[in-house]
């Protein structure tokens, strides 16, 4: 790779325990063969499929994840408030209403270059709680950002395929990659929109899909046959490690390339 680029892994949501083991083997072979330069995983559903403890946020840069981002559950495991005001390097959504704890986006050194890197964590609102504007917010911290550099990386967390899909028009030549994410199943987008930006709509998810998103399938499907709530607990089997791997160059600050992948691929035929 010439020296003007970076390569940015992508870890789609990181479900429970399974998916946390599974990102343990996975990952450093993974590292290996893609060599990238720059490391983000979406660890919101982490701890117990909800939230996020100081041992994972370890365990994840211990791997040699650069920066964590969250999501409608990053504030679920209220033990780790009083850490998240200390570690800029673990985000959660920025539109949360202010006096929330923690951070909701970073500037961070890409090792191996004299570069920066802005990384924005964002949370839609369409099918999910009403916080902040999503949209006037990332207006907000793209000026803020790119007084330091133009480099940005965002992880729009959202329900709805139209508020992501909108939200990138609105970044399209503004941001070098956007990915989706809270949905947990990987969408087959990947694409470099007109004005530079690497987008995909949803990552997916790092975890057990013999599963609903994550879930142990028999109390999801009594939710909805019963139509009451469940207690949900975090599957164990099937476990894909989902992601996204962009190129982005340093000088233009544009994606040259992205793509989705899938560790293993999901079985589509029988033997
Ligand atoms: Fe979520």
């Amino acid at each position: 790779m010439p020296n003007n680029s970076a390569k940015i892994f992508f870890i789609a949501d990181i479900v429970g325990e399974a998916g946390l083991n599974f990102l343990n083997t996975m990952l450093p072979p993974l590292i290996e063969k893609h060599s990238p330069d720059f490391i983000i995983a979406n660890g919101e559903n982490s701890h117990e499929g909800r939230g996020i403890n100081r041992e994972i946020v370890k365990n994840l840069y211990d791997l040699g994840v650069n920066v964590i981002t969250g999501g409608n559950h990053s504030f679920d495991k209220w033990k780790i408030f009083s850490y998240m005001k200390s570690d800029p390097n673990l985000l959660r959504p920025l539109n949360y209403p202010k006096g929330n704890a923690g951070y909701g986006y970073g500037i961070y050194d890409i090792p191996g270059t004299d570069k920066k890197i802005g990384v924005l964590n964002l949370q839609g609102r369409t099918f999910m709680q009403p916080i902040d504007d999503p949209f006037s917010t990332s207006d907000w911290a793209i000026e803020k950002i790119k007084e330091e550099t133009d480099i940005i990386f965002v992880d729009f967390h959202a329900e709805a395929t139209a508020e992501k899909i909108s939200m990138a028009w609105q970044l399209d030549g503004r941001v070098s990659v956007m990915v989706g994410t809270h949905t947990h199943v990987p969408t087959n987008d990947a694409r470099i929109f007109p004005n530079g930006m690497g987008y995909v709509t949803d990552a997916g998810m790092t975890g057990p899909f013999n599963s609903v998103i994550g879930m142990k399938k028999k109390t999801s499907i009594n939710r909805f046959l019963l139509g009451t709530p469940q207690r949900f607990h975090v599957a164990e089997k099937d476990n894909h490690l989902c992601g996204v791997i962009a190129t982005v160059d340093l000088d233009s600050a544009k994606c040259s390339e992205i793509q989705s992948i899938i560790f293993p691929e999901f079985q589509n035929k029988t033997e």
